[in-house]
């Protein structure tokens, strides 16, 4: 686990920008698995600001998320399909037939779950972008997911609910459940690069970082994986 600790949110956005630019110039079709949340939008900006620039192509990429509320339509403006599109796929030439979601309004969610299974299957990432939930979830998988998960419907757990309401207007309208990527799929990536910042994680990255690897903290896995990155602000790495 290679951990790099910036001054800032600002300076864990670039440097996480940089390496997402590595792969895709060398490697124009490159797979990438994207996130939401907080995290990485401002590693998002500097992604659209070098497409601007010339400096990078997204032609030929594809992507694949690691998850969506469900109940939420593509379209509405909380849904993981609607903030990528806002936050990242508006603003560079990636191809948006070759962007992947997992569908949160589909009405038979085992065969959504199967369908995203299967893709995933065709679509190794060659890096898998990471934020860290509070509480150590990665992607939706909260505490005591078993690391063997495939992408599945899950219960959000009270903490994570609370989390995320800052971007509603109020708590109830934060979707109870969502369809997430299992910690197997996120582990069968090439590579991790994780972003974090903020003192309310600094708690997760310690765990994450020099805990036993437990159920209780998913994102503690990841010390299982040969080939990950973790960007944390100077906040999120206080305790390590
Ligand atoms: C959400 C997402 C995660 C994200 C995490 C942290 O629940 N499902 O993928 O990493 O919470 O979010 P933030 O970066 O806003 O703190």
């Amino acid at each position: 686990m290679k951990v790099i600790i910036t001054e800032n949110y600002d300076e864990m956005s670039k440097k996480a920008a940089e390496i997402i630019i590595d792969i895709v110039k060398n490697n124009p079709k490159a797979i990438l698995g994207l996130a939401t949340g907080s995290s990485p939008i401002g590693m998002y900006k500097n992604l659209a600001k070098a497409y601007e620039s010339g400096e990078v192509s997204f032609k030929e990429v594809s992507s694949v998320n690691l998850d969506e509320y469900v109940g939420l339509t593509a379209d509405h403006n909380q849904s993981y399909a609607y903030f990528m599109r806002d936050n990242l796929f508006n603003h560079i030439d990636i191809d948006l037939k070759n962007t992947n979601l997992p569908s949160g309004s589909a009405a038979d969610t085992q065969a959504e779950c199967d369908r995203y299974n299967a893709l995933l299957e065709t679509k190794k990432q060659d890096v898998q972008v990471l934020g860290l939930g509070s509480n150590g979830h990665i992607g939706f998988n909260e505490p005591n997911t078993p690391f063997g998960s495939v992408t599945q419907l899950v219960d959000l757990t009270e903490s994570t609910i609370k989390d995320n309401s800052r971007l509603f207007s109020s708590i109830d309208e934060v979707p109870r459940q969502a369809l997430s990527m299992g910690i197997k799929n996120i582990m069968n990536a090439k590579s991790i690069l994780m972003v974090v910042s903020g003192k309310n994680k600094a708690e997760a990255v310690r765990g994450m970082v020099k805990g036993e690897i437990t159920t209780a903290l998913p994102a503690s896995v990841l010390q299982l994986h040969p080939f990950v990155t973790i960007i944390c602000d100077k906040d999120a790495a206080s305790l390590l």
